[in-house]
């Protein structure tokens, strides 16, 4: 969600014809924009903050902002602590942001904008030319929380959750594709409930008008409350030819005493419930998840039952945190408060035994072949000499299951015109790492797009 607040950022600064820098020095505006899910993001903000201090004393006229959920939370209070910025923006601020900065600059002022409204303003900043070339792009459908699981500071400082219009996704992602896009990721903290509240159509619905726009190629979503998937959602996964055959459902325990303090309103045999139905009409499908450790008074006991979760899970992927306090949420009251120490043995203990998971499920895709969208250079390739052959290139993509695969041009497999971001190859998968798989591809998928003769690019 960050990510995609930043593009909106970006896109309303280059309306104001602020063009992105490479590097600080070159900046004459500096936005970090902030997370406050746990304390050590937010720490980190405050750290960064303060390394920009000499960078302003040596330019006076750079303007330093901290938009996003740290600064919706503390507002004010980070003006005073931090004394060389000028602007702190809360999450509902971003539409405002090209005037407030045109403020500044005209003013010389420090401004703190942190009002929150119950409804989406809809952005309307008019280039797109940020995106040029994305190929996958993330898109909110909504924003904010209702569900109040006692750990969490969403709510708090992204308000109430709301739902936006379908003909506005629709519209955002028609234009995304315009620009080269060919998957997207509907973003929300619990997309199953999107519309609910203001009686638009259902998530599945949205999916299926989303399915039916023209030259995107998948779809992707995420969050899903695992109390909210319904079996209409379920059954997307089998109707939608475009809907990637991937999940993210946290789980974040498998003790259902922990679950119920942390008021996530399901129980372990909920959740394996529905997995168990997923996985009966979807047997590829990828299922990943969350998990928190140490949360306040989680008996060793309570733990074992998280690691037997996840055994019996076998979670093609699996995020794990240590609990951190946040400011207003109702677990930092709780009393048995777990020491540093422990969360972290535990942390561990979860990272290595999913390690085993993760891996193992890699390794049964070696021999198969993979539809792959290709998003671009591999890691190792950093760029491409346009004078030489292509076919040492590396590329890299996702499956539909969203595992990251590398993998060579070659000589015959893709031969078209060297550059394929962008485009549908099916690769053959030779080796499993950890958190990627290696590939020789076998074919390209021919252009069902691009009547407009549109290529893509590499900066
Ligand atoms: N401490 C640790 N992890 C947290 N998460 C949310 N709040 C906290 C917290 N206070 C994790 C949850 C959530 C993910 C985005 O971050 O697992 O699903
Ligand atoms: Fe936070 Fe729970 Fe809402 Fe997710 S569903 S954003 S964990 S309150």
């Amino acid at each position: 969600m960050n990510v995609y607040d930043s593009e909106q950022i970006a896109r309303g600064l280059k309306a104001l014809r602020y063009n992105m820098t490479s590097s600080q020095e070159k900046a004459d505006l500096i936005i970090v924009n902030t997370c406050a899910i746990r304390e050590k993001a937010e720490q980190k903000v405050f750290s960064f903050l303060g390394r920009l201090a000499g960078l302003k004393r040596k330019k006076p006229d750079l303007i330093i902002g901290v938009g996003g959920c740290v600064a919706q939370q503390e507002g004010a209070k980070i003006l005073q602590r931090v004394p060389h910025l000028d602007l702190v923006f809360g999450t509902n601020a971003i539409g405002r942001l090209p005037g407030i900065i045109e403020t500044i600059e005209s003013k010389k002022c420090r401004i703190v904008d942190v009002e929150m409204s119950e409804q989406i303003e809809e952005l309307d900043f008019v280039t797109n030319e940020y995106h040029k070339g994305k190929v996958t792009n993330f898109v909110t459908i909504m924003q904010g929380c209702d569900n109040y699981c006692t750990y969490c500071v969403v709510p708090y400082v992204r308000g109430r959750e709301t739902s936006r219009n379908p003909e506005k996704i629709i519209n955002e992602i028609s234009r995304l594709i315009e620009s080269g896009a060919r998957e997207v990721t509907l973003l929300g903290q619990n997309v199953n409930s999107y519309g609910k509240k203001e009686g638009l159509c259902t998530f599945p619905e949205l999916l299926a008008l989303v399915n039916g726009i023209d030259d995107l190629l998948r779809i992707r979503f995420t969050t899903s409350h695992p109390k909210d998937l319904s079996e209409d959602l379920i059954l997307a996964f089998k109707e939608l030819d475009k809907l990637c055959s991937h999940i993210h459902l946290p789980i974040q325990s498998g003790s259902n005493r922990v679950l119920k303090r942390m008021n996530r309103k399901y129980n372990r045999k909920l959740y394996l419930a529905k997995v168990d139905k997923l996985r009966n009409i979807y047997p590829d499908i990828a299922i990943t998840s969350d998990i928190i450790v140490g949360f306040p008074g989680e008996t060793r006991t309570d733990f074992e039952e998280t690691l037997e979760l996840i055994k019996e899970m076998e979670f093609d992927g699996l995020f794990a945190f240590k609990y951190s306090d946040r400011p207003n949420a109702a677990a930092a009251l709780f009393p048995d408060k777990i020491s540093e120490k422990e969360k972290k043995e535990r942390l561990q203990q979860v990272l290595n035994l999913q390690d085993h998971f993760t891996t193992k499920k890699n390794k049964e895709l070696v021999g198969s072949t993979q539809s792959i969208l290709v998003e671009g250079l591999s890691k190792k390739q950093t760029k491409v000499d346009i004078q030489n052959s292509y076919k040492d290139v590396q590329w890299t993509g996702r499956t539909s299951t969203n595992k990251i695969v590398n993998f060579p041009q070659g000589d015959d497999a893709v031969s078209c015109d060297g550059i394929i971001i962008g485009r549908m190859v099916n690769v053959r998968i030779v080796k499993a790492f950890s958190h990627s798989l290696w590939g020789e591809p076998v074919s390209i998928e021919p252009i069902s797009f691009g009547s407009r003769g549109e290529k893509n690019y590499v900066a």
